[in-house]
């Protein structure tokens, strides 16, 4: 839960550097507590999720609504330079980022 309220502190200044690049940009790292700029892969509980249910699936638990974000409490917060024009109040993934598992593989 520390690297997720550091992600969403820094998720300003991330969006600010406007980085959109790959999984293990140089400049994403230094603007985020992630050491080598590696995002964390997803948890064993999420084995087929992705296959399964898309970027809309991974939504329903990790994105933001009116009156919530993340929508389902006990998710990790995804940083708001995911969300499109780099807004939760976007309520959508950008789609830059829709194939989530080229970056975060299964664990
Ligand atoms: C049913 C709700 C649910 C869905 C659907 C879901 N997640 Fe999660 N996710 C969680 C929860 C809860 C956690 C917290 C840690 C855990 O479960 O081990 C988590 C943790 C994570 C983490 C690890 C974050 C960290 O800091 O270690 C990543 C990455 C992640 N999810 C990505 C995804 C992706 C990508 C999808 C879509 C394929 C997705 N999740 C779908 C509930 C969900
Ligand atoms: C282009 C690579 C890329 C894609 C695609 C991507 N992410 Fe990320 N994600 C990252 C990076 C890098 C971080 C580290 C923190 C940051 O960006 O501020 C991160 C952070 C996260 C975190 C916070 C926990 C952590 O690992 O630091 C969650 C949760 C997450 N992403 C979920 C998703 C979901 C869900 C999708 C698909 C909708 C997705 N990501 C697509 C690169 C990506």
């Amino acid at each position: 839960m520390r690297k997720a309220a550091t992600a969403l502190a820094t998720g300003a200044l991330v969006v600010s550097l406007g980085v959109l690049g790959g999984c293990a940009g140089g400049a994403t790292s230094a603007a985020s507590s992630v050491p080598d700029g590696a995002p964390n892969p997803m948890p064993a509980s999420h084995a087929g999720r992705f296959e399964n249910l898309g970027a809309n699936g991974c939504y329903g638990c990790h994105g933001a609504s009116e009156s919530a974000n993340p929508m389902l409490a006990t998710a990790t917060v995804v940083p708001e330079d995911h969300f499109a024009q780099g807004k939760y109040a976007s309520m959508a993934f950008d789609s830059v980022r829709e194939q989530c598992n080229t970056c975060h593989p299964q664990g």
